[in-house]
């Protein structure tokens, strides 16, 4: 597949936040839902879920590398990361829609994203059994990367300042929904579908190394330690920045001037957004918000 001629792209207008099935969404990822809902997964696909903003392209290119790293080098150097692991839901008319290049992709698995909250996910991936790696990210850091990529992405409504927008984050108003809802959602399915990698950013930052072996002991890969070694290394963060088939360079809807896509990969960023008032206004909706669930999360590592 090729990459997107960017000069044939005409520019996003920024969309509205609308209801769609209870959670706030933007019509970029509700336009193709009929072919979203009647997705037909196979039981060798691996779904990489998470909400925004939480490490989906750093375990996109992970997965990418564990199983077409050695056998497809060209994949690498040819094709952005967004076209080898299609966004399932997402329908931007400039380039194909995630349905459509899901379906055409030819690969054994196919790896295939999706922000979408638990309960919106297309039945047939239950129904096959496919494998799905969830990656959670802690909600102070999550929201300020989220603030930053409405900044410089037209595809997403604008995000105003930096407290007007956390205090939508907070409502739950953002496309995806809320991040409460999201995680711990995902989280509890976790219990009852077995096939469900929970992951955290916090570790991949803290450990990428033992994460790839997480990875590949849940995905069944006998990948060699120096195997892992040479994949743990190109997937650090400056490498990937500087990778244009990682760091989505190619793709004209996001303003790099404004903020660029790989900005910082830290934990704890927050520190430098957050006032203290903000910082405890967090901390006591998180508290109501997440009383019922057991997931937990680290805000500094
Ligand atoms: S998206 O648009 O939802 O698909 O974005 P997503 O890929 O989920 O998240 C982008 C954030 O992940 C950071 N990132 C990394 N951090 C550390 N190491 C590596 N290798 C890495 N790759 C991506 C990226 O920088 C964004 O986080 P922030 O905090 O904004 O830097």
């Amino acid at each position: 597949m090729e990459i997107p001629d960017s000069s044939s792209m005409k520019p996003l207008s920024r969309p509205e936040l609308f209801d769609f099935e209870g959670v706030s969404m933007v019509h970029y990822f509700t336009d193709n839902w009929e072919k979203v809902k009647n997705f037909q997964a196979r039981p060798d696909d691996i779904l990489i879920a998470t909400y925004p903003k939480a490490g989906t392209t750093w375990v996109s290119y992970i997965l990418d590398l564990l199983y077409f790293g050695n056998d497809a080098p060209e994949r690498q150097t040819s094709q952005p990361i967004y076209m080898r692991v299609p966004f399932l839901e997402s329908c931007f008319k400039v380039i194909a829609s995630g349905t459509e290049l899901a379906d055409n992709l030819t690969t054994s698995p196919r790896l295939i994203k999706t922000h979408l909250p638990v309960q919106l996910v297309p039945k047939s991936f239950w129904e096959q059994n496919s494998r799905i790696v969830y990656v959670a990210r802690n909600g102070k850091d999550n929201a300020v990367s989220y603030f930053h990529f409405d900044r410089m992405n037209m595809g997403e409504p604008e995000p105003g300042d930096w407290n007007t927008f956390l205090q939508k984050f907070i409502e739950g108003k953002k496309v995806f929904g809320p991040w409460y809802d999201h995680v711990s959602g995902w989280w509890e399915k976790k219990q009852t579908y077995s096939n469900l990698l929970y992951m955290f950013y916090e570790d991949l930052v803290e450990d990428t190394g033992r994460e790839v072996e997480r990875l590949c002991s849940f995905l069944g890969l006998s990948t060699s330690v120096e195997e892992r070694e040479k994949i743990t290394k190109g997937v650090q963060f400056d490498a990937m920045k500087q990778n244009k088939m990682t760091n989505y360079s190619t793709i004209p809807v996001m303003d790099f001037k404004i903020s660029p896509f790989m900005r910082k990969g830290k934990v704890g960023d927050w520190k430098n957004h957050f006032t203290v008032a903000q910082n405890e206004q967090f901390d006591e909706v998180y508290k109501q918000k997440m009383k019922n669930t057991t997931v937990k999360f680290r805000t500094e590592i």
